[in-house]
């Protein structure tokens, strides 16, 4: 039987995602030689182009964001399986017009293997699915038929049911791949590894050993040319429902029984339906809310706006593993820097020898997994400082990808996400019921902050760590927000 052609077609495929991260990971793909041999990528959009028109946008756009080493003859040879198709979602008749266009691509009277990539305004999810329903584009007959939908899901938990409803209409779960880009990081990856193939860190990754957890994703870019989506959006909606509950879920999840998809997303599950709610009165001593200075004055927001930008929050998870221990996450747009980084802080030992009469310190050992930009991990512990008597110091061991696989760059988190849609393993995509759970964690502080406008919000200056009062939620507890990832400058505060 002949192999089927697949197809990967790109709505919204002129937009932003598409040219700086979608056309590069699958060109990088296809240079790697991981792409199917008959393979096409469709970009539909509204703009009227050919498909020269389009090849060109996309090596024009690879040029300008892509610090891909570009062959211009490995391009030729991608670019002619790029296509182009004008699609205007609302209107039935396109999806026939992208029908035929498909068909060109069937191979001895077999359609093509179809991957639908939802790279477009959430008001439009629900015309899309219904537009591939009813041109049948959705239904599988001799050949598979996927969706991949990038994130928002939805602005809370109600939309997300609906949104949750309208796809699972036409698309079986199987068939749907959500998009998270974060579990597309090979750093984010490697906390799998790192947890469970290593037995040493597993056996002290506890309530028993571990004293409090930190996760810092921070942002030196200010909302820029985004505002118009930001400003409605805000950095709950951005930040705190995706990606830093993922890595908080992957820090905290109970090791899986295998690393299928459903194994592997039930444990993250748990960790969410775990997660402490907040009453109304937690909430204001549990989380703190930022917009940097000069917010308002950024092109797209409106006046007055209560987005926030920052935020930082005390969190815990109510299970046998981590009763008691704090999870402190902080995330926001002009930071001092870009860094995302676990901070593992272990319980001090339980009879201190070395006290700080003897000239010794009291530092817990810290494990720090960084996750960007340098990547790599530290493991702090005491030392002794030779010839000071009993003085104590703390020394880092330290793990980077750049100098322990110098020869290997790190790929972009779409080659492998898009890889695995395409084989089919939704292991790295996130199922339904975890939207679900994610957005009934964080609906309550979404709620505050928009009931209680400039009440909730700390301004802060751009090129900061953030609020003075995001130091205070730890300091209060005895704790201060630490970094032994930060490249430069200060990152505890
Ligand atoms: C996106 C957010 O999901 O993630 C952006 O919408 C944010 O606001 C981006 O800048 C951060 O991703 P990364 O990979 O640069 O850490």
């Amino acid at each position: 039987m002949t192999q089927p052609s697949t197809v990967i077609v790109i709505f919204g495929g002129t937009g932003d995602l598409a040219r700086r991260k979608l056309v590069p990971a699958l060109f990088q793909l296809r240079c790697k030689g991981r792409l199917p041999a008959k393979f096409h990528v469709v970009g539909a959009a509204r703009p009227e182009m050919s498909d020269d028109q389009y090849r060109e946008m996309m090596w024009q756009s690879l040029q300008e964001f892509s610090d891909l080493a570009v062959r211009k003859e490995e391009w030729s040879h991608f670019a002619k399986a790029l296509h182009y198709v004008r699609v205007d979602l609302t209107a039935t008749e396109d999806y026939d017009r992208l029908r035929s266009q498909l068909e060109r691509f069937d191979e001895g009277g077999q359609s093509s293997n179809c991957l639908f990539y939802l790279s477009i305004a959430p008001q439009l999810f629900d015309s899309a699915v219904r537009g591939l329903a009813d041109s049948g584009l959705a239904a599988e007959e001799d050949s598979w038929r996927r969706v991949v939908i990038e994130k928002p899901f939805g602005r809370n938990l109600e939309t997300s049911l609906e949104l949750n409803r309208q796809v699972s209409d036409v698309f079986s779960e199987d068939r749907v791949y959500r998009i998270d880009h974060y579990l597309g990081k090979e750093t984010v990856q490697n906390l799998l590894v790192f947890r469970f193939a290593n037995a040493i860190f597993e056996s002290l990754w506890s309530r028993d050993h571990i004293d409090n957890i930190q996760i810092t994703v921070a942002e030196s870019v200010s909302v820029a040319d985004r505002a118009g989506y930001y400003d409605q959006s805000g950095v709950i909606r951005d930040m705190v429902q995706n990606h830093l509950l993922q890595l908080m879920a992957l820090v905290a999840m109970d090791p899986p029984a295998a690393l299928d998809a459903e194994s592997l997303r039930n444990k993250k599950i748990e960790v969410l339906k775990a997660v402490r709610r907040w009453t109304p009165e937690d909430i204001g001593r549990s989380a703190v809310l930022g917009q940097y200075q000069g917010y308002l004055a950024e092109d797209g927001v409106s006046p007055g706006s209560v987005t926030p930008t920052y935020a930082a929050l005390r969190m815990y998870v109510d299970n046998w593993r981590w009763q008691g221990v704090p999870f402190y996450l902080r995330t926001g747009k002009a930071m001092a820097d870009k860094l995302t980084e676990i901070v593992v802080q272990f319980r001090s030992p339980p009879h201190m020898l070395f006290s700080e009469d003897q000239g010794g310190t009291l530092n817990p050992n810290v494990l720090s997994l960084c996750l960007q930009p340098d990547e790599g991990m530290h493991l702090r512990f005491e030392v002794k400082e030779p010839d000071q008597g009993l003085q104590l110091r703390s020394n880092d061991m330290a793990f980077h990808y750049g100098s322990g696989f110098s020869e290997q760059a790190i790929p972009e988190a779409y080659e492998r996400l898009l890889q695995d849609a395409l084989d089919g393993d939704a292991s790295l995509f996130i199922r339904a019921d975890h939207i679900e759970e994610a957005w009934r964690i964080v609906d309550p502080l979404i709620e505050r902050a928009e009931m209680s406008g400039t009440g909730a919000l700390h301004l802060y200056n751009p090129g900061t760590w953030g609020p003075a009062e995001a130091d205070a939620l730890l300091t209060q507890d005895g704790y201060g927000w630490q970094s032994l990832c930060a490249t430069h400058g200060d990152a505890n505060g």
